[in-house]
Parts: structure tokens; sequence; C-alpha cells
């Protein structure tokens, strides 16, 4: 199929433009478009035939449940059978923004959208673009990441037509996402709130509203599961082999140890003939033998905005293998190093 391209500014939103797009939702299209976390690979919720479109394009696998997303939070009660006060509590707090809540579904949902379950995901994005299509189309709108299963997640538009050009209907071109890492999980569907899945939205925000959250700060692979079925599956990955170097003690410490390492590493992936890249945060490893050196940025929060671009960056300059410096410890770098963790396949060297 043919791919058509549209593109909405979000600080002067064409209201005729927007329309189009979410006519297309509404009649069982799909539709890539950005939010303030990553693009989204658009269906309408309520309509079984228009989300296995989103399967098919993706090389999802069926059960691996979606988010269903909305313009309101007021439109999150049909969907559900019922807001718990916490749910009540993080929606009036933090919505719109990056955080998506996992509560039990009420018939409406289709059983294609919770992969079987009987909980839904819901998120209410802040991105102009997203807000201005999804009520436009006057549905709920079930939107996973906007690449092919297991590449990382799209930060651009570039992204979204590199994974999916020709197999989704219309692809909306909003600019760059300001998030860059996939919306938090909060499954409140339960007695304990529980993080699924750590992103912008830190346990540390949530605990003054809710209590007690369990999470384990995305420290191995297994986390989640069996609750979060997407966290089983090989993700967010470039092509070339990732490896994790991290260090636990204090930032100044944590660079010059790290770069040693990196040095190290690096030295002995080229006497194997490989294409070496390197992630930096604050230029750790700037001195290392290596053939790509890619700068994320000196804050958790540029980091995370930069690092899935750079994933794929790798990509097209054909590394072999990434040596990814993680030099931070705080709650939202949980969130990064939850992705690059994954990215790695538990690869990881702590120095
Ligand atoms: O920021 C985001 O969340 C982006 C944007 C587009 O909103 N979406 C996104 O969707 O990252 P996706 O499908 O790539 O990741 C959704 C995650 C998966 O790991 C999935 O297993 C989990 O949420 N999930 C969805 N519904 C669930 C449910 N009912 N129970 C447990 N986990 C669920
Ligand atoms: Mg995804």
């Amino acid at each position: 199929m043919d791919t058509e391209y549209i593109r909405l500014d979000g600080r002067n939103i064409d209201i005729t433009l927007a329309h189009k797009a979410g006519a297309t939702l509404r009649n069982g299209g799909t539709v890539a478009f950005p939010t303030e976390t990553v693009y989204g690979l658009g269906a309408n919720a309520l309509d079984p035939d228009a989300v296995k479109k989103i399967f098919a394009a993706k090389g999802r696998p069926a059960d691996n449940p979606l988010i269903v997303h909305v313009a309101d939070a007021s439109d999150v009660v049909p969907l559900v059978k019922e807001i718990p006060e916490p749910a009540r509590l993080v929606m009036a707090n933090f919505w719109p923004g990056p955080i998506s809540i996992i509560l039990q579904k009420s018939g409406l949902i289709p059983d294609i959208v919770s992969a079987g379950l009987p909980t839904v995901a819901l998120r209410q994005p802040s991105h102009p673009v997203a807000a201005a299509i999804i009520r436009a189309s006057g549905v709920p709108v079930a939107a996973p990441s906007a690449n092919l299963s297991a590449r990382p997640s799209p930060t651009c538009a570039q992204h979204v037509r590199q994974d999916l050009d020709g197999k989704i209907d219309m692809m909306v071109d909003g600019g760059i996402c300001s998030v860059g890492l996939e919306s938090t999980v909060l499954d409140l569907s339960g007695d304990v709130p529980a993080i699924l899945r750590p992103g912008g939205v830190t346990p540390q925000m949530l605990r003054p509203l809710i209590g007690e959250v369990a999470h384990s700060l995305g420290k191995t692979d297994t986390d989640c599961a069996p609750k979060c079925p997407g966290m089983k599956y090989r993700h967010y990955s470039p092509k070339a082999q990732v490896c994790l170097v991290e260090c636990g003690s204090g930032r100044a410490a944590c660079v010059e140890n790290i770069s040693k390492e990196i040095a190290r590493l690096c030295a002995e992936s080229k006497r194997e003939g490989k294409r070496v890249g390197v992630l930096t945060c604050a230029g750790e490893g700037s001195g290392a033998p290596a053939d790509i050196f890619i700068a994320c940025g000196e804050t958790p929060g540029e980091y995370a905005a930069n690092m899935f671009a750079a994933l794929r960056q790798f990509d097209e300059q054909q590394a072999d293998i990434i040596y990814a410096a993680l030099p931070f410890d705080d709650e939202f770098s949980a969130a990064i190093r939850n992705r690059l963790y994954k990215a790695a396949g538990g690869r990881v060297v702590k120095v």
C-alpha cells in the first residue's frame, strides 16, 4: 500500500489535516503519529479488524497487549469496570503525560487489544498533535510504538518511515518526541500498585500520591514477567550487539572507571575485527579505539531523549558491537537502564 504523509505542527495545528488523520482512524485505517514519549501506530481500539492491522504492520506477537489512548480522562469511563481512587489520583495529577495505567477492562475493549487479558492499559498523551488526532477521531486509539517489533522505538518521523513505510495508511510527521522513552506502565488493577515498565513518571513521584508502589527499578530482564507480556521479548534492539557498561558509585569515579573499561573492551573487539561503537554520556571512553562515537547528552533527560536515535545511527554506520556507558543511578535513569538492558539482551559489564 501507499503510505500517505502529512505534517502537523504542534504549535499551530491545521484542523483540516487533523480531521483527515482522525477520519482515517475512525474508518479502520492505521495512522502513525507523534506523542511526547515516542511515535505511536494507532488504530480504532473498538474495531478488532483495524487493530489486527497494527499487529500485522509491526510483526508484533499477538500475546502482547496494546495501550489505548484517549483525548480526555473522562473517555476512560466506558472502557473500564471501575476507576479506583489511586487511578483517579494518577489521572488527575499526571495526565495528560507519560504514564499508562492498567485497569480492569469493560466489555467494550476487544480481546485483540488486551491480548486476552481481563485488563487494559490506558493513556492520555500530552503531545498536541496526538491530542488533536485522537480528539478528531472520536474513538479511543490503540497504539503501540510505531517501530517494527524488536527495533528501537521511533522518536522522529524518519524512524517510522524506515520501519513502516508502505505498511500503514498514514504517517503524521510532528517533529521530534521530547521525552524519547516510552511511558511508565503502572498496574492499578490489583491490590498493590506496581510499575511494570519504568518511565518518566517515577516511583518517587507516585509515592506521595498513592503510597507504596512495587517496582524493581528495571534492573533485570525478567522484571515484570508474566504480568507485562511485552517485556519478555527482545526489545529496543539495534542490529549490532549492545554491551552496557555501568558503575554504581558516584559520578566522577564512574566516568573514569567506565572510560578505562570501555577502552579495554574496544581494544578487545577491534582485535576480533569488529566495527566498534561507543555510546557516551559525558565523553566516557573518548580515548578508546572505537570507530563510532555518539554522545547522548549529559543529563538523564537528554540521554533518554537521544538514546533510541543513537541506537539506530549505530546501525546506519554498521557497528558490530556497541559499548554503552551508563553513569547515572537515579530513579529516572532506571527507565534508561531498563531499555539498555533489554537492547543488550542482558550483556552487562559492571565496573
Ligand atoms: O509511551 C508509550 O507508552 C508509547 C506511546 C505510543 O504511547 N506506546 C508504547 O506501546 O510504548 P508498546 O505497545 O510499545 O508498549 C506497551 C507495553 C507493552 O510492554 C505491553 O506488554 C504493556 O505495555 N501492556 C499493555 N497492556 C497491558 C496490560 N493489560 N497488562 C500488562 N501489560 C500491558
Ligand atoms: Mg514498543
